[in-house]
This record gives C-alpha cells, structure tokens and sequence, in this order.
C-alpha cells in the first residue's frame, strides 16, 4: 500500500510548492520533529493507559495533548457541585512524564453536559454561579499544568448566529463573556481560546465569530485565540478557503489553532478504500499544514489531530460509518497523511 518516494511539481493554490508521492516515509523521527509549533493528539486516558501500541505513538510522535473527553463537563462534575479528577488527572500525569504541552478543552460547552445540569431549574443568577463554580473550579484545579483552555465551544451557528444553547438560554449571551472572565481570573497565563467547527467551510460564521471576539476584547475580556477545530473532507473546504479563514483570524491578531483536525474519506458510507485516496489525503494534510505555515510564526499556536489512528475516530460511532480520518491505519501504521504531514512541517 505504501509505495516510494516520487517527488511532482504543484501549481496549485500555493503556487510553485513541490508535492510528493507520500506513499511512505520516515517514522522514527517524529512528528513535531520538524515544527515550530506544537504537534497534538486527542487522546483517551484508557487507551493510554491499556493500549501500548497507542501509547507508543502518542509519546513518541506528538508533542501536545487534548483530551477528547475527559475535561468535558460530564466527565468532571457528574453530580452537582461534586468534582472527580482522577481520570483526568492521569493524563496530566503522561503529559508531565512525556514533555508534552496540555491543551484543555472544553470548559463551556452544550453537548456533553452531566445529566443534572440538563434538569436544573433556577433563575440566571443560579445558572451563573453554576457557570463560575465549574469555570473556576476547573481551570484552578490544573493550574499551570494547563497551557492553554476552550474556554467556549461552538457557541455558534452556521450562519453567524448565536446557538440557542442550555446557556444562552438561561443566562443569555453574557455566558461567553463570563466564561472567559471566571477562566483569566483564575489563571491570568493560560492561554484563552474559543474553539468551534466549519470556521473555513463557512465564511459568514467565520466573519461572526471574529466580529464577536473582536468586540469582547474591545470590552477589556482576554481572549487569545480561535480553534479551528478542521473536521474536513478531501474536497471541502478548498484550500483557498482554508488559507482564508487563517488569514482573518490571524490578522484579527488571534492565536490560531487547528484544534482537531482530521479528513474524512467516507462521507458517502459507501466508499472503497483506494491508494488514490489514501494518496489525495496526504496530498490534503500537506495543502492544509503548508497553508498554516504561511500565517506568521506569531500566530501559529499548534495543530492537534482528532485522534490516534484510524480505529479510535469519533467519525465512525457518531455518523455509524466506516471512515479512514486520521494519521494511523488501524494497525497504527503511518498512512500517506502523516507522510503529508511531516513534509509540509519539513519544506
Ligand atoms: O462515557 C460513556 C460511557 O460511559 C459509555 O459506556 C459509552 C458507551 O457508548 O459511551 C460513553 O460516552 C461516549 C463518549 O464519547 C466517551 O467515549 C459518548 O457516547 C460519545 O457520544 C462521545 O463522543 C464524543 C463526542 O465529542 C460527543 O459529542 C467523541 O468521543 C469526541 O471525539 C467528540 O469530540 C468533539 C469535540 O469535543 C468538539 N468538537 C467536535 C468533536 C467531534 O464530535
């Protein structure tokens, strides 16, 4: 399946830059090897824990973690009030013992809520103090062991709208401002960042979210960068969108982050695996990474991949479909793009 080492000419979007066959290259270095920014993975703390095939990698490849879903408001806070930190804590644990940077994600969210919360009734100033109990109890929990937090996830729509969230309704659109202001209370070095999805697919949420952002900071709230969370296809977005939304936010003079990329191959659910896929996604990482590279170094916060390899994707139990998104075949070999990969991290 991995074949050599053929190097072709790209007249594409990013004009006169060389494309390879990234049909197999070295995995002994490592991936950040090469980077100025960090190189990420979100993890899982039992896989880390009882997988040593996915462990391996994870230390050896990546120098920075997310967990997928062990910070998130339903594994923290399952009974009101009451916090469990023990799975968590273990992967602060592996981060500390590997050098890796922590990125944590996500502290204000509507999905992923304990089931309390989804049955809590009181006035705003109730659902305030909830949202400052968690925001602070959290981000003072990990102290500096954090760098860097989503402070607000997806808080919009598609077409630049605030969603209609378990938080916006209860307290209004003051809960992304508050989130920020509790988290830079407790932690004035973390970095701050909202993270959402479709922010290059969709211009007019793009334009909203940097608008939105733009304002709050103008009020005097910390907010040091945007996620770009990249859940994306061969096709779409187009690269020229991509190097687009970078731009915006970047010259808005946020922190970008690609905060869980990965590149579905089957989004039809009836696809057959070809090397010619497998070849246009390392052909597509190298599009996306090489576009990252062109904003300044300044604003160049990292990329973190949405998982491990092939086998331990989100994709395949939230749409019920075989998919191919991430970097390791599941045998946890280096596909095409982690070949793509690296060489737009070496160019
Ligand atoms: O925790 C339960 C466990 O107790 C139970 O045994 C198991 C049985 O299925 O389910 C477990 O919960 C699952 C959870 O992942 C932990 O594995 C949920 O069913 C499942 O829905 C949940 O999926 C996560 C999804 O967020 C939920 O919205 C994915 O792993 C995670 O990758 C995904 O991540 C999100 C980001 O946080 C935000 N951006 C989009 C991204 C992809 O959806």
């Amino acid at each position: 399946m991995f074949r050599g080492f053929i190097t072709i000419l790209c007249f594409s979007f990013f004009g006169g830059c060389q494309k390879t066959d990234f049909g197999s290259c070295n995995t002994e270095e490592a991936l950040y090897q090469n980077a100025n920014f960090p190189i990420g993975t979100a993890v899982s703390p039992i896989e880390i824990e009882s997988n040593e095939e996915y462990a391996n990698i994870v230390k050896t490849q990546f120098n920075g973690i997310t967990p997928e879903n062990a910070f998130k408001m339903d594994a923290l806070q399952v009974i009101e009030g009451v916090f469990s930190f023990s799975e968590a804590d273990s992967i602060v644990a592996f981060a500390d013992r590997h050098r890796m940077r922590l990125h944590g994600h996500a502290l204000v969210w509507h999905n992923q809520l304990p089931a309390w919360i989804n049955n809590y009734s009181g006035s705003k100033s109730d659902w305030i103090l909830i949202l400052e109990k968690h925001v602070k109890t959290v981000v003072g929990h990990f102290g500096n062991t954090v760098t860097s937090w989503d402070v607000v996830n997806e808080a919009f729509e598609d077409d630049g709208s605030l969603r209609k969230n378990i938080w916006f309704e209860n307290i209004g659109e003051d809960y992304i401002e508050l989130a920020f202001k509790f988290a830079n209370e407790v932690n004035k070095d973390a970095l701050l960042f909202y993270n959402d999805y479709n922010i290059a697919q969709k211009t007019k949420k793009c334009e909203a979210i940097v608008e939105y952002l733009r304002v709050l900071r103008s009020k005097g709230i910390r907010i040091d960068g945007i996620g770009m969370q990249m859940h994306i296809h061969l096709s779409y977005p187009s690269n020229a969108k991509i190097g687009s939304a970078f731009n915006a936010i970047s010259e808005a003079d946020f922190l970008v982050h690609i905060s869980e990329i990965d590149i579905s191959l089957n989004t039809s659910g009836e696809m057959r695996l070809t090397e010619n896929k497998l070849q246009k996604q390392g052909e597509k990482m190298f599009d996306v990474v090489s576009a990252y590279r062109n904003i300044p170094k300044e604003y160049q916060f990292g990329i973190t991949v949405w998982g491990v390899s092939d086998a331990d994707s989100w994709i395949t139990t939230y749409f019920d479909r075989i998919d191919y998104p991430l970097l390791f075949n599941e045998q946890y070999e280096a596909k095409p793009m982690y070949c793509g990969f690296k060489e737009a991290l070496a160019n």
